[in-house]
């Protein structure tokens, strides 16, 4: 139940409220402060009955079906034309990446009218549909070998178990399943009927008009006979959205003089129909037979990639930035280890030099390293060079907000990138505007109480506190930085404090009790994270109350597969 209700009813002992109230003693005085002490608590002013949300992976299936659950009105949007989000396996890639990185901030292409309907042939504007179609949806960036580098106990989702004796790391694929049969459970997969979800549907854009969000939607559906695309934006208003909209968005192309002319140089025996083309278009390594590929960027991809191709190329290089491996982080080091023995690394490169054409591949060009050696003779790059953390539609959104952002507060220019949240509160709402919320914790661990907390706070029978305490909290140490890695020491201690807020909220304003962890599983995970991450946090860093918590900055370390995804980081 919502706002208002709780306001009207809350004074008697109402059915409404009764009937969440599986806990006893709801306490009248403290409930009276919640609605009407707005100097320490958010007030929202308007009920919230619509609720939009962004993005069907893991994290975005977890707060649509806790929603939906609490009897909210839910639109679950995906580009993508089903649940699954990262792990959505496609032999179908992306379109181009941008040489250069596409400058953030760009708005897309919008119809002046609303509803609009749109038909595109193939070969219209110089496009394809089949181009068209793959730019809408932007098939994920996993290959068909992949396996998790988390292992399952730490990479599930509630409700759906694996199997008993189940392997330590899951494949792509399984763990693709294993997101479907949650949608499903849920009735959010694409055969549910239901108006929740809407796949194929991308949100181009949104703003605060007033006390409503306005979304503006894109969806495409490929008609057969004449074979055609039908393009319909719309525009829909809710009262809050919950973005789930994942952090590999943007792939990141390095900075490298004459990677631009390289870049140009198609050759389309390749997946990408280019010579030089980003990691996310890797699926399969047999078309890598009798091949010299250099990968640049030595993280998770680069190695895994390497792993996967170096049976069936000719020689795998592999270039990094010069490094002391004390200073690595252990993701790193494992990287390193797990690169394949034939591996030949070379050092960073300084200059792809001028080719002469643009039509006879690369196998030509001269590579020229920062130790001055020039290397030629490659017939394919894969940049293994990570992701850009930016939804520029996102950071134009949140200018839409009344007063925001406040006058003292200058967003760094990778305010989505570079591990860095926008402004939200643990809880994941964004303290400006807490009818917007984020999904910033690990979810396979932690959406389910980020998302049970999003619905109890917009149903309000849970209390977040005002803007200058929720301020304060973002700015002390790391409460900004929960991302719920779960076992680890600070994000340990930071879940419990989670459950406990949950469970002392539903004890006084209605609401099921909500467990913390299993410790067996902790200590599952601490075997793995011990063996294979050359970690041992889970034994030296056990903080249990938030009180604990360690001043310095961990924020490097918080999501150590985030934290990789960085050029600076060695990707
Ligand atoms: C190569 C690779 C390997 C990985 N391996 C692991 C691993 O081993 N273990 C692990 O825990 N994590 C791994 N990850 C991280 C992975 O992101 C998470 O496991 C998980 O998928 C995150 O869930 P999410 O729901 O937050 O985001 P996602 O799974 O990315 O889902 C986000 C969804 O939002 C949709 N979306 C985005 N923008 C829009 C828009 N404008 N309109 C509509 N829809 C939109 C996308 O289509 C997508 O379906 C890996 C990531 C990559 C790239
Ligand atoms: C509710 O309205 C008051 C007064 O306009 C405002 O200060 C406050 O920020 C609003 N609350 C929310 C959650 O938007
Ligand atoms: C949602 O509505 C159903 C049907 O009215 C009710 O049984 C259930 O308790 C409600 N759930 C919550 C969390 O309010
Ligand atoms: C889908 O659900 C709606 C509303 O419950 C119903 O009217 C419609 O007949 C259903 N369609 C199918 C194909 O089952
Ligand atoms: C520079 O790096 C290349 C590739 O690793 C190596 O073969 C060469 O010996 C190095 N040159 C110098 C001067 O260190
Ligand atoms: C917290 O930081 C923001 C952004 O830097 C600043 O605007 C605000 O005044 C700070 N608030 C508190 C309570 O420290
Ligand atoms: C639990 O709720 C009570 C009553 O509102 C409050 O005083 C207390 O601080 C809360 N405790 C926690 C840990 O949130
Ligand atoms: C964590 O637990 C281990 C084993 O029980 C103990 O040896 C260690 O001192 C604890 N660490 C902290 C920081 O409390």
């Amino acid at each position: 139940m919502h706002l208002l209700a709780l306001i009207v009813l809350g004074a008697s002992a109402s059915s409404a409220l009764a009937r969440q109230v599986i806990l006893d003693t709801p306490n009248e005085p403290t409930k009276q402060q919640f609605h009407h002490d707005p100097s320490r608590w958010t007030v929202f002013n308007n009920t919230i009955q619509r609720v939009a949300v962004i993005g069907a992976g893991p994290a975005g299936l977890q707060a649509a079906a806790a929603l939906v659950e609490h009897n909210f009105t839910v639109r679950l949007f995906d580009r993508a034309p089903g649940p699954g989000g990262n792990w959505l396996y496609s032999e179908e890639v992306p379109v181009r990446e941008s040489y250069p990185d596409t400058p953030t901030g760009k708005k897309p292409w919008l119809p002046r009218n609303y509803p609009t309907t749109l038909y595109y042939n193939n070969g219209d504007d110089g496009l394809t549909l089949d181009q068209r179609w793959r730019e809408h949806w932007q098939p994920r960036s996993i290959w068909n070998s992949l396996h998790t580098n988390s292992p399952s106990v730490i990479t599930e989702l509630e409700d759906v178990p694996y199997p008993p004796d189940h392997t330590w790391v899951i494949s792509a694929h399984k763990i693709g399943a294993h997101v479907r049969a949650y949608a499903s459970l849920k009735n959010l997969n694409t055969n549910d009927n239901s108006s929740v979800h809407s796949y194929s549907t991308r949100v181009e854009d949104f703003e605060k008009v007033g006390s409503k969000w306005v979304l503006t939607l894109r969806h495409l559906k490929h008609l057969e006979e004449p074979d055609r695309l039908k393009v319909t934006y719309w525009k829909e208003e809710f009262d809050a959205i919950v973005v789930g909209s994942g952090p590999y968005n943007l792939p990141h192309v390095p900075d490298i003089d004459g990677l631009l002319q390289w870049s140009k140089v198609t050759d389309l025996n390749t997946p990408a129909g280019f010579s030089v083309y980003h990691s996310r278009v890797y699926r399969n390594p047999e078309r890598y037979s009798g091949k010299n590929v250099l990968v640049i960027g030595v993280g998770t991809s680069g190695s895994e990639i390497a792993r996967d191709i170096a049976p069936y190329a000719k020689n795998v290089y592999a270039s990094h930035k010069n490094y002391e491996w004390d200073k690595l982080h252990p993701f790193q080091r494992r990287s390193f280890r797990r690169f394949p023995k034939e591996t030949k690394f070379i050092g960073e490169i300084e200059q792809f030099k001028p080719l002469q054409s643009l039509n006879h591949g690369i196998k030509n060009g001269d590579i020229k390293l920062k130790n001055g050696t020039t290397l030629t003779d490659f017939d394919e790059i894969i940049l293994a060079t990570g992701y850009i953390r930016a939804n520029p539609f996102l950071l134009k959104a949140l200018e839409t907000i009344p007063g925001n952002p406040p006058k003292d507060f200058k967003p760094p220019a990778d305010v989505f990138g570079g591990g860095a949240w926008p402004n939200v509160h643990w809880t994941g709402n964004y303290i400006a505007d807490p009818t917007l919320a984020f999904t910033t914790v690990r979810p396979w661990t932690a959406g389910k109480w980020q998302s049970y907390g999003f619905a109890k706070v917009w149903e309000g029978t849970a209390r977040i506190p005002n803007e200058a305490e929720l301020w304060r909290q973002y700015n002390s140490s790391r409460w900004n930085n929960f991302r719920g890695l779960y076992g680890t020491g600070p994000s340990q201690a930071l879940e419990r404090q989670y459950v406990t807020w949950l469970n002392n909220e539903s004890l006084e304003f209605g609401g099921r009790l909500v467990n913390s962890p299993p410790l067996q599983n902790r200590e599952i995970f601490s075997y793995y994270a011990n063996q294979e991450w050359e970690f041992s946090y889970v034994t030296s860093q056990n903080f249990t109350h938030f009180e604990e918590l360690p001043a310095n900055d961990w924020s490097k370390e918080d999501d150590l597969w985030e934290a990789l995804l960085e050029e600076d980081s060695f990707w």
